[in-house]
C-alpha cells in the first residue's frame, strides 16, 4: 500500500493525487484522501474503489485545503471497496487515519470497542486505530496516537489528522516505511520516496518505533515512548525523471530496455584489474572473516528469491562455498538452525519486504552475520544488515521485476568473484569472469534488438492455457523466473521444472497443447538438455528453446550471445522477460499493475 501526506500552503488535493499516482504500483484496489484547511473547517474525505484515476474522478469541484493525507490500498483485511478504502474516520469526523501494515490483534480490539458501543464502518484492521485515537482523552494529538499504539500489536506506517489539531499531521512507524520530505515551508510524508522526489530530495526516514509531528514549517521526531530523537535530512539520489515512462508504453518495457545501462552501473567503479577481483565498499567483511565462511544462505521473496538461486550457484562455483537460496517467508517460520560460520544474505529490490526483514531480524537476534543485496538505498533491509552490495538498478516501478533481477544477479556475480578471489579462485579465472562481466551490457543490447522476433513468438504461443519451463542446474532458476514472469503478467498458468526431473512426473502433462520453454546453454550439460528435448518431442510437445545455437528438436529457438558458462543465466532470462511482456500484451493485460499483486509487500 502507499501513503502520501502534505502540509503547507499549496492546494493539497492535486498534490496528493499526483503522489498517489507515483505510489500506485504499491497497491491499486482502492484509494482515498482526507484534507483540511488551516482555518479549521473540519476534515473532508473522498474515497473510491479502483485506481487513483477513479478517485480523481470523484474529487468534488470545490475541495480546497492545504493539509491532507491519502492512501492507495492493496487489500489484506476486507475486500476492495469504497468503505474499506483508506482513510478511515471516526463517526464524529474528527480523526482520519491512513495505514500500511497489519494490526494483528484487530479482532480482539474490535470486539472490545464494539462491546463499548462503537459501530464500525468497514471490515479493515485500520479502523480500530481510528476509534482508539478518537476515544483517547489525552490532550495532544501526539499523546492520543501514542495511547492508541500502546495497545496495538502488529506492523504499521500511519499518518493521522485530527480536526481539532489542523496545524499538524502525526505519523508513526513500526515495520512499514515512513519517509518525511522536507520542503520550503512545506512538509511531505510518504511510504516511499517515489512520491516525494518531484518536490524535494531532502528526506528523513523514520526508524521502527519512531513517530513524527509535521507542521508546515517544522518537524520533530520522537520515539513512541515520547523521547525526542534527532533526524538530519539526507539527500536522495534518484531523480523525479527516473519515475517517468520516458516514451515507453509501460514501465515494464522501459525497465527491460534499461538493462544494459543498469548493468553498467552495478559494475562501475568496482572492478580491480590489478588483482582480477572487485571492490565492494559496503560489504563490511574482511578477508579473514570471508575465509571463515563455511556456508552461504540467501533469503528473498518472489523474483529476489530466484535471483538468490542464481547467486547461490555463482557463489558455489566461483568461491567453492556451499550455498543455497530459500524463500525468506519459509525460512523464518521453521525455527532455522543459525550457524555462526554461515554468511546470510538478504535479497530485496525494495529493501522493505516484510518477510525478508523479519528473517533478518530473527537472524540478527540469534547473532548471525547478515549482508544485504538491495536496490533501494537506505531502505529498512539495507539498514538492518551488517553490510552488503547495492544493486544500483535505479527506481523500478513496474510491479514485476526485470532490470533489478538482472542487476541483482550481477551483484551476486561480483560478490562470488570477491569471495572466490579471497579463497581459491585463480587470477586467470578471476580475469575470465571480469571479462565476461564487461561483455554483458553489449550482449544485453544485442538481445534486446531481437524484440520483434520475440514478439512474433509471443503472439504464436499466447493461446496456450499452460506452459512448462525447464532448465538444468544454472538454467533451472532461469526457468523458474521466466515462468513466474509469465504467470504474473499474462495469467497463463506456468510451471518450472529441472529438465532432469521431467521424466519423474511432469512428462505426463506433455501434449501438443502444452508448450515447453527450454533453457539450453552451450555448456557441459548441452547433451543432457538435448535429451530432454527429445523426450518432449517424442510426446508431440511444442518447444521454444532459448539457446546459444539452433536446436534441431525445438519448434523455435531464440538465440542469445554466449558468455562464460557461469554468467550465461544472466543473459538467458532476458529474452523471456520480453516473451512474457509480449504475451501479456497480446492478451490485453494491465502489464504494470497485474491483478491481485503489489510491488512491495510490507505485510506478512
Ligand atoms: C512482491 C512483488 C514481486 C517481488 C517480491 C519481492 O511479491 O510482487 O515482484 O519479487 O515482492 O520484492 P523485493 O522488493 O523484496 O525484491
Amino acid at each position: 500500500c502507499g501513503i502520501v501526506g502534505y502540509i503547507g500552503k499549496r492546494d493539497v488535493a492535486p498534490l496528493l493525487l499526483e503522489g498517489l499516482a507515483r505510489l500506485e504500483y504499491r497497491g491499486y484496489d482502492s484509494a482515498g484522501m482526507v484534507i483540511t484547511s488551516p482555518k479549521g473547517t473540519g476534515l473532508k474525505m473522498v474515497k473510491a474503489k479502483g485506481r487513483v484515476r477513479d478517485l480523481e474522478a470523484r474529487v468534488p469541484k470545490r475541495f480546497a485545503g492545504t493539509t491532507g493525507i491519502a492512501h492507495t490500498r492493496w487489500a489484506t483485511h476486507g475486500a476492495p471497496s469504497d468503505h474499506n478504502a483508506h482513510p478511515h474516520m471516526d463517526p464524529g469526523d474528527k480523526v482520519a487515519v491512513v495505514h500500511n501494515g497489519i494490526v494483528d490483534n484487530a479482532s480482539e480490539l474490535r470486539a472490545k470497542l464494539e462491546a463499548d458501543g462503537v459501530v464500525f464502518a468497514s471490515e479493515t484492521d485500520t479502523e480500530v486505530l481510528t476509534h482508539l485515537i478518537a476515544r483517547s482523552q489525552a490532550f495532544s494529538l501526539e499523546e492520543k496516537v501514542r495511547e492508541a499504539l500502546k495497545v496495538v500489536e502488529g506492523t504499521y506506517g500511519i499518518a493521522v489528522m485530527h480536526a481539532d489539531f489542523s496545524d499538524r499531521i502525526v505519523v508513526a512507524r513500526n515495520g512499514s516505511p515512513v519517509v518525511l520530505g522536507v520542503g520550503e515551508k512545506e512538509m511531505f510524508v510518504a511510504s516511499d520516496v517515489a512520491a516525494l522526489v518531484a518536490h524535494t530530495r531532502q528526506v528523513v526516514t523514520l526508524n521502527d518505533g519512531e513517530m513524527a509531528t509535521l507542521k508546515a514549517d517544522d518537524f520533530r521526531t520522537y520515539t513512541t515512548t515520547g523521547t525526542r530523537t534527532t533526524a538530519t535530512p539526507e539527500t536522495v539520489e534518484w531523480e523525479a525523471a527516473s519515475y517517468d515512462m520516458g516514451g515507453h508504453d509501460t514501465y515494464m518495457h522501459k525497465e527491460i530496455s534499461e538493462q544494459a545501462d543498469a548493468v553498467d552501473r552495478v559494475l562501475r567503479g568496482r572492478i580491480d584489474d590489478r588483482f582480477s577481483t572487485v571492490h565492494l565498499g559496503g560489504l563490511n567483511l574482511d578477508a579473514r572473516a570471508a575465509r571463515g565462511i563455511r556456508r552461504v544462505k540467501i533469503l528473498g521473496c518472489g523474483t529476489s528469491y530466484h535471483a538468490g538461486l542464481i547467486g547461490a550457484g555463482l557463489i558455489e562455483s566461483l568461491a567453492r562455498v556451499p550455498a543455497d537460496s530459500e524463500p525468506a517467508s519459509e525460512f523464518r517460520y521453521r525455527n532455522p538452525v543459525v550457524d555462526p560460520d554461515t554468511l546470510y544474505i538478504a535479497v530485496s529490490q525494495s529493501g522493505e519486504t516484510y518477510d525478508v526483514l523479519a528473517a533478518v531480524q530473527e537472524l540478527k537476534r540469534k547473532g548471525a552475520r547478515v549482508l544485504g543485496v538491495v536496490n533501494v538505498v537506505g531502505s529498512a533491509i539495507a539498514r538492518e544488515t551488517d553490510g552488503g552490495v547495492y544493486v544500483h538498478a535505479g527506481p523500478e516501478v513496474c510491479v514485476v521485476s526485470t532490470k533489478c533481477f538482472t542487476n541483482t544477479v550481477v551483484a551476486f556475480a561480483l560478490l562470488a568473484l570477491h569471495l572466490g578471489r579471497i579463497r581459491d579462485l585463480s587470477v586467470a579465472d578471476g580475469k575470465r569472469i571480469i571479462e565476461g562481466l564487461r561483455r554483458l551490457p553489449a550482449q544485453i543490447s544485442e538481445i534486446l534488438e531481437s524484440e520483434d522476433e520475440i514478439r512474433k513468438l509471443a503472439d504464436e504461443y499466447a493461446d496456450a492455457k499452460s506452459m512448462m519451463f525447464i532448465g538444468r542446474v544454472r538454467g533451472y532458476p532461469v526457468a523458474l523466473e521466466a515462468s513466474l514472469k509469465l504467470k504474473e503478467i499474462s495469467y497463463i498458468h506456468a510451471e518450472a521444472y529441472p529438465a532432469s526431473e521431467l521424466k519423474h512426473g511432469p512428462l505426463a502433462l506433455i501434449e501438443p497443447a502444452l508448450p515447453t520453454v527450454a533453457i539450453v546453454p552451450d555448456d557441459e550439460l548441452l547433451e543432457k538438455n538435448r535429451a530432454a528435448l527429445e523426450e518432449i518431442k517424442a510426446r508431440s510437445g511444442r518447444i521454444l528453446a532459448v539457446a546459444h545455437q539452433e536446436q534441431e528438436r525445438a519448434d523455435h529457438t531464440i538465440l542469445v550471445p554466449k558468455n562464460e558458462d557461469e554468467l550465461d543465466p544472466i543473459l538467458m532470462g532476458i529474452p523471456l522477460q520480453l516473451f512474457a511482456y509480449h504475451t501479456a500484451l497480446a492478451l490485453g493485460r494491465d502489464i504494470d499493475k497485474p491483478r491481485n499483486l503489489a510491488k512491495s509487500v510490507t505485510v506478512e
